[in-house]
């Protein structure tokens, strides 16, 4: 839905293609700019290019960073070289645009396979990071990092109730979890219940109908994780009010109506549960190049809502947590980024690890503080960055 919205938007403050894409992920397809290639031309060959040696780390030291004088190949930049790049790493760019596919080209999630990752467990664990008899929800779980969350719940012992606005895909995610299980685990002595459901996380009347048909055919809620979410890129001074709405709409009311709905449902029933809110990175800091401040306040809000509900919820032995995912490389942003390779290249170049996240990364965390293995755990915040928000 979020997608089509995206689409419809297009040139609503009179450009085209209207900037817009998932999580964190810059809108930026003309993405670096004249002054930005300068910068990254100072960088010797011997460095082995961008990955190796941050463009904005060079532009800090002038280009003379430790790498940088060991080579024979340096080019000097000129005062007015340094002058007109000065701060170009970190400022928003109105200019960025990306053509965002049309419906019928968004490709679908796969849920991971392969012993060592979403295979079998042949290795010793922790019993308390299992989630063996639990009942998990995610919302925006038919596609990208909520439905690889999901698997890795359900990898972890859970059942699942998948929740999306997309219901087609998620029917077809759920069988594809439930066949992918089977065929990673042949020995299991019961698989796996997974079902799909349809909700419009923004809305409570959707949301309420939506839990109530998960507690009947589940019979229970145990953990949440909302993943239902997107983000747009306009310059503030041009955004759309009714863009801005929405996207709070789902990033944030979403987040909040959910969450209280299972909140009431655990009460009822005496029970504890645990909670993953997917904030992100944009949350904390701010991302360039991309203009997109309204999402990064709603990010914010997300973590601080956490925070709050973990307060209010601890008498009732529910927990609530925040994952803030970096950039994360899901099949929708790699199909963005197969025609980019210089976005992705300056995107990993701030990024300490040097790789955009794999969904997958978010398996372990979300199931650590979904288990009993982080019971003493609540309110946190969890970056999943690869080291993007410490520098
Ligand atoms: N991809 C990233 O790099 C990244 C980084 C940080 C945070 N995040 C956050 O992670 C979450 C998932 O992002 P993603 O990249 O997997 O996006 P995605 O578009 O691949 O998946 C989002 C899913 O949410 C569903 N959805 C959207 N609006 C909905 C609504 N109103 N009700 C119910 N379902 C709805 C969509 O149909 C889709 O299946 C989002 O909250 C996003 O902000 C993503």
């Amino acid at each position: 839905m979020s997608l089509q919205v995206g689409r419809a938007l297009r040139s609503a403050v009179g450009r085209t293609p209207t900037a817009r894409i998932l999580g964190n992920l810059p809108a930026s397809a003309a993405s670096t700019t004249r002054a930005q290639f300068r910068a990254r031309d100072w960088i010797p060959a011997t460095a082995a290019g961008f990955h190796t040696v941050p463009a904005a780390r060079q532009q800090q030291d002038g280009g003379y960073g430790k790498n940088a004088s060991k080579s024979t190949t340096e080019k000097k930049p000129t005062e007015e070289e340094l002058a007109s790049a000065a701060g170009s790493y970190a400022r928003t760019d109105d200019s960025i645009t990306v053509e965002y596919p049309p419906e019928h080209q968004l490709p679908s999630s796969k849920p991971v396979t392969g012993a060592g990752r979403a295979g079998a467990n042949v290795f010793p664990t922790l019993a308390t990071l299992s989630l063996q008899g639990k009942v998990g929800v995610v919302t925006g779980g038919a596609r990208g990092l909520g439905l690889v969350m999901g698997q890795g719940m359900v990898i972890s012992g859970a059942d699942l109730a998948i929740v999306d606005m997309n219901k087609e895909e998620a029917i077809l995610q759920a069988k594809n979890i439930v066949d992918t299980f089977r065929k990673d685990n042949p020995d299991a002595k019961r698989p796996p219940k997974v079902t799909a459901h349809y909700a419009d996380v923004s809305d409570p009347v959707s949301v309420e109908a939506c839990i109530a048909e998960i507690v009947a055919e589940h019979g229970k809620i145990d953990n949440l994780v909302t993943s239902a979410g997107f983000t747009e890129n306009f310059e503030a001074v041009a955004y759309p009010i009714d863009r801005m709405r929405k996207l709070w709409g789902v990033n944030v009311d979403g987040t909040y109506l959910f969450a209280t709905a299972v909140a009431r449902h655990l009460m009822a029933r005496d029970a504890k549960g645990s909670m993953v809110f997917i904030g992100s990175m944009s949350g904390a800091i701010v991302n360039v190049p991309q203009p997109q401040a309204p999402y990064n306040a709603a990010k914010a809000a997300v973590r601080h809502l956490c925070a709050s509900l973990s307060v209010e919820w601890a008498k009732a032995g529910i927990r609530v947590n925040c994952i803030s995912p970096g950039y994360m490389l899901t099949a929708l942003t790699q199909k963005i980024l197969d025609d980019k390779p210089d976005l992705k290249m300056q995107w990993t170049s701030l990024i300490p690890q040097g790789r955009m996240g794999a969904p997958e990364d978010l398996m372990g965390p979300v199931t650590f503080l979904l288990s009993d293995a982080s019971s003493y755990v609540t309110g946190a915040d969890l970056r999943v960055d690869g080291g993007y928000t410490v520098t």
